[in-house]
């Protein structure tokens, strides 16, 4: 028997290429680290790495190409329907290289939780890493927020730094940030999916 609650607990998950945090949300799925189910992965691509990753795993994925649709709002809303379709109580934005309108949040109504690899509000948009570097900071980090209509501007759910060391390069940086995205998005996805917090102007708190 499910337990109770348990359909509360489906997510879908939206990629566009590797898959890194979409692997780490199926291992400590596997790990009984995260109490969830992935209900699906979505690509905007078709043939990319994340797609594989999610047929290994058992899971349902579909390719929904942006390009088949005649506007944003029209794929978001579409997008949005597939969700719901899904049973998805939780949207994880992991590598999903495309805005999400306010036609979305408005038609999916969940949280939708990004993985971003800066320390925010440092470095939003393409490139964390590289931005990070050249801007000369010492620290750098991920951070896990809710999605809004602006871009990586949402409530921040959890943050994680790493040093910058002097012989970094964009990569060797980016490589060292997504070991910390790995362990933090699952932790923040358990979090939002436990429930017990609220939002209080910027600020996500414990309930
Ligand atoms: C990660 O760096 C994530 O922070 C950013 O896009 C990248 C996706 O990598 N949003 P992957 O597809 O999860 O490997």
């Amino acid at each position: 028997m499910p337990e109770a609650g348990a359909s509360a607990r489906r997510i879908g998950v939206l990629v566009s290429g590797r898959g890194s945090n979409l692997q780490a949300l199926i291992d400590a799925i596997g790990r009984n680290e995260l109490r969830a189910t992935i209900a699906v992965v979505i690509s905007n691509v078709p043939g990319v790495a994340a797609l594989d990753r999610a047929a290994a795993a058992g899971i349902d994925t579909l390719v929904l190409p942006h390009r088949d649709w005649a506007s944003r709002e029209a794929y978001d809303e579409a997008l949005a329907a597939a969700l719901r379709d899904k049973g998805a109580a939780l949207v994880c934005l992991a590598g999903f290289m495309r805005r999400l309108s306010a036609r979305f949040l408005e038609a999916y109504d969940g949280p939708v939780l990004n993985v971003h690899p800066s320390l925010l509000p440092a470095f939003p948009g393409l490139d964390g890493p590289g931005q990070a570097l050249a801007h000369g900071v010492k620290v750098a980090g991920c951070t896990v927020h809710l999605v809004t209509a602006e871009l990586d501007a949402g409530p921040i759910v959890a943050q994680s730094a790493v040093p910058v060391l002097p012989a970094d390069t964009a990569d060797t940086l980016a490589a060292r940030i997504l070991v910390e995205e790995h362990r933090l998005f699952p932790q923040a996805v358990g979090r939002v999916l436990d429930g017990a917090w609220r939002i209080d102007g910027r600020r996500f708190l414990d309930v």
